[in-house]
């Protein structure tokens, strides 16, 4: 079985093309970087437009690396949400297109599922897991019961991890998206320098909150830059957020074991899945957290923690074995929880 997926919801056009066997035959990405560097961020026009400019050329090369005709797929997989509408449309609609000439499925893929589901493609793994899900746009905690069955134990109340990151860099002056360059420039810093806070930590519960700690180092960059602040600020700075941001995700994930333990006596699996979890830093916290609870660590290779094709088409291959697949009036949803009963803040990262 060959599945092909496309991922088009924020500013990677990304294409895969996945077996059943677990063989990933291409793993296209072009990443629109350099059209949203001047801005800072991500701008969700200018993403849609640049999809449609590449996704028929990715497409053709991830077949050409994959060495397979179109008449050898078995479903096309798409991103169909949550994520920037614009984007998502043009991926669903070529998959649509796709599947609609060759008479295969299509299958709408939520694109956190896709992140959750990515380790059971790089390691096997069987359910029940507990997943911690850090994206640019979410930080959840969830059991995943089966594919589409998902308990939800915390998310954030305000920012999002990556998105925190990404402003804190944009704060210290460095590039986008911040989490490679705080994580490039922490080891040069002194991580004890800035005692920032550790937002939600001592509560019972697994949310999240980082905009306290954002705030915090905003006013600790204030306080430094009446000249340019110099590397040595830089790095202490990123050090010592990249080390607030370790603390809170390893005493939330700690509490969420508990959880997931009385609900699952004996599964012992905790995956680390999106952006956020390609983070050096964070996979080392979260394996020390890991081997102290008695529980295996899995995070997949950093290249399919951020967002890419190949977790798309994988995510298809697990529903069409299910025999899960989708209309094709399927509407693009830019918000789409995991849990549907699940109780979500209400801001930008809450239930999308
Ligand atoms: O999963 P992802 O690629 O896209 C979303 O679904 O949002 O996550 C993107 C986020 C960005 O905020 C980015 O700054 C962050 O993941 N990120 C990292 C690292 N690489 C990407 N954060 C910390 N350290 C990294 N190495
Ligand atoms: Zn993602």
């Amino acid at each position: 079985m060959i599945v092909l997926g496309i991922e088009t919801s924020c500013d990677e056009t990304a294409i895969g093309l996945v077996t059943h066997k677990r063989e990933i035959l291409a793993n296209v990405v072009l990443s629109q970087l350099e059209e949203h560097r001047p801005f800072g961020g991500v701008v969700p026009e200018i993403a849609a437009r640049a999809h449609l400019d590449h996704i028929e050329g990715l497409v053709r090369r991830a077949m050409d690396e994959a060495g397979i005709g179109f008449e050898d797929l078995d479903a096309v997989a798409a991103t169909a949400g949550p994520g920037l509408i614009g984007g998502v449309m043009v991926g669903t609609t070529t998959a649509k297109a796709i599947a609609l000439v060759l008479g295969v499925p299509f299958v709408a893929v939520n694109h956190l599922e896709a992140h959750a589901l990515t380790a059971r493609l790089t390691d096997s793994i069987d359910f029940p897991f507990l997943v911690l899900l850090a994206t640019g746009g979410h930080c959840q905690l969830l059991i995943a019961d089966d594919v589409g069955a998902y308990q939800l134990l915390g998310t954030t109340l305000d920012d999002a991890v990556g998105e925190a990151f990404d402003k804190v860099a944009k704060m210290l002056g460095l590039g986008f998206p911040g989490g490679p360059e705080i994580e490039r420039i922490a080891p040069d810093g002194d991580a004890a320098r800035f005692a920032f806070p550790r937002p939600m930590t001592g509560r019972p519960d697994c949310d999240f909150s980082f905009s306290g700690l954002k705030t915090a180092v905003r006013h600790a960059v204030a306080a430094l830059s009446d000249a340019d602040l110099g590397h040595a600020d830089v790095a202490d700075v990123a050090a010592s957020f990249q080390a607030a941001v370790g603390d809170v995700l390893v005493e939330r994930c700690a509490n969420a074991i508990d959880l997931f333990r009385e609900r699952h006596a004996d599964a012992r699996t905790l995956v680390a899945a999106g952006g956020v979890t390609a983070n050096r830093t964070v996979r080392r916290r979260l394996g020390e957290l890991a081997d102290r609870r008695g529980m295996r660590l899995v995070v997949p290779p950093p290249g399919l923690c951020t967002d890419n094709g190949v977790m798309i088409a994988w995510a298809g291959v697990e529903r069409l074995q299910r025999g899960l697949t989708d209309e094709l009036d399927f509407k693009a949803r830019p918000r789409w929880p995991l849990d549907q009963r699940g109780v979500y803040a209400n801001g930008a990262a809450g239930p999308t």
